[in-house]
């Protein structure tokens, strides 16, 4: 008999209380809503309201993408979370919204692969399941990157219209030193259900994931770790280096070329060509990075999902976000061959292919 593949048994996602234009932004740096749409494609992003974790977005989600599966929460028998920004340094979110949503002592595992925990998460539920260690699992991936924002509280007030001050123009200097990066993000939370698929033909199909550690720092945060001694200082956070840092022309020379070739190489890996990909969702770094990785697949329009226009960067997030949008718009159907693909810091690549 075949083995049975891992479904998505059901899905949701929710973003930060805040919806922030472009136009928020150029208020406390030097940037434009110009220069943020032709270079990423982003029109706006969702910031939380100071206060709200990580793992609180990632229990929202979770409580309605249980409700979409008809699951309860008794029956969820393991819980992943994957994140870059975690509510504390240790231990991770996943035992946080295990204790939450009242799941009992069933195993909580964080992961760290940033843009890429989206797929390195679901190959780990994919075994899980696949092993028969796991019959109802809950996978979330969850960022409030606007901890990572450099800003002063006058700033953020700014950002939100709450306040109609201008920044002194040694603070709004400041801002202008992180701006390729603060642009990009938003808050959010997408949460998925998946279990065994009663039909052999349907659920995930293979995956292939990648790593190269010698560039790490191309996009990586400089301070708040064991490399150091106090692991946080007052001098790091004054040199900014609690913020990312992000060779951007790095990361996207590394996205345009890693993505293609990942996605072809999961086609080869479960035989299947590109060109029965029905929908391909990738992760939303960079719209004008997913043209390019488009164009180079040789896939029309109607076979590419993109949101970044209204979400930015939302790091594990994006996936199940976009997949979500599509699932319930009608995008996808039963039986089309979904492939995900993303790359992010570590550097970690990767791509998953899903007959729904
Ligand atoms: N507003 C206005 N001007 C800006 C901004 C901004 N927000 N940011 C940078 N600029 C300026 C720069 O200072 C530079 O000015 P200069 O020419 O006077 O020096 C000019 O714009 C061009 O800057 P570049 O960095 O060369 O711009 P680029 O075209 O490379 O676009 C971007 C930058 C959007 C960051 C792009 O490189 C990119 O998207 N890279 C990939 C990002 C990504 O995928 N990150 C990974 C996700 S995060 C994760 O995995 C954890």
């Amino acid at each position: 008999m075949a083995q049975a593949h891992t479904r998505i048994l059901g899905t949701s996602f929710v973003v930060g209380e805040h919806c922030v234009k472009n136009d928020a932004l150029s208020k406390i740096c030097d940037t434009s809503d110009e220069w943020i749409r032709e270079r990423s494609g982003i029109e706006q992003r969702y910031y939380v309201e100071e206060g709200v974790s990580t793992s609180e977005l990632g229990f929202r989600a979770s409580q309605k993408a249980l409700e979409d599966a008809k699951v309860s929460p008794q029956e969820i028998d393991y819980l992943v979370f994957a994140t870059m920004t975690p509510d504390y340094f240790f231990p991770g979110c996943g035992s946080i919204v295990q204790a939450k949503l009242g799941l009992g002592n069933i195993p909580a595992l964080d992961l760290r692969q940033q843009c890429t925990g989206f797929i390195y998460g679901l190959q780990i539920c994919d075994a899980l399941v696949r092993a028969g260690m796991a019959r109802r699992l809950l996978f979330i991936g969850a960022e409030v990157h606007t901890g990572f924002m450099p800003w002063s509280k006058k700033a953020v007030e700014i950002i939100l219209g709450r306040s109609h001050e201008e920044l002194p123009k040694e603070e709004r200097d400041w801002n202008t030193k992180f701006r390729d990066r603060t642009v990009l993000f938003g808050d959010a939370a997408g949460a998925m259900v998946l279990g065994p698929a009663d039909d052999p033909s349907r659920g995930l199909l293979g995956f292939a994931l990648h790593s190269d550690g010698s560039k790490v720092e191309s996009l990586y945060v400089p301070s708040a770790g064991m490399a150091y001694r106090p692991y946080v200082s007052e001098v790091h956070c004054r040199e900014g280096r609690h913020v990312p840092v992000m060779d951007g022309r790095t990361v996207f020379k590394m996205a345009v070329s890693k993505m293609p070739e990942v996605v072809r190489e999961v086609c080869r890996l479960a035989a299947v060509t590109v060109e029965d990909i029905d929908l391909l969702i990738a992760h939303q770094a960079n719209l004008r990075i997913n043209e390019a990785v488009q164009r180079s697949l040789g896939l029309p329009d109607s076979r590419v999902y993109n949101n970044i226009q209204r979400y930015g960067n939302t790091t594990a997030a994006t996936i199940p976000i976009a997949y979500d949008e599509c699932k319930r718009s009608g995008r996808i159907k039963p039986g089309d061959l979904l492939c995900f693909a993303g790359l992010g810091a570590g550097f970690h690549w990767g791509a998953a292919l899903m007959r729904e």
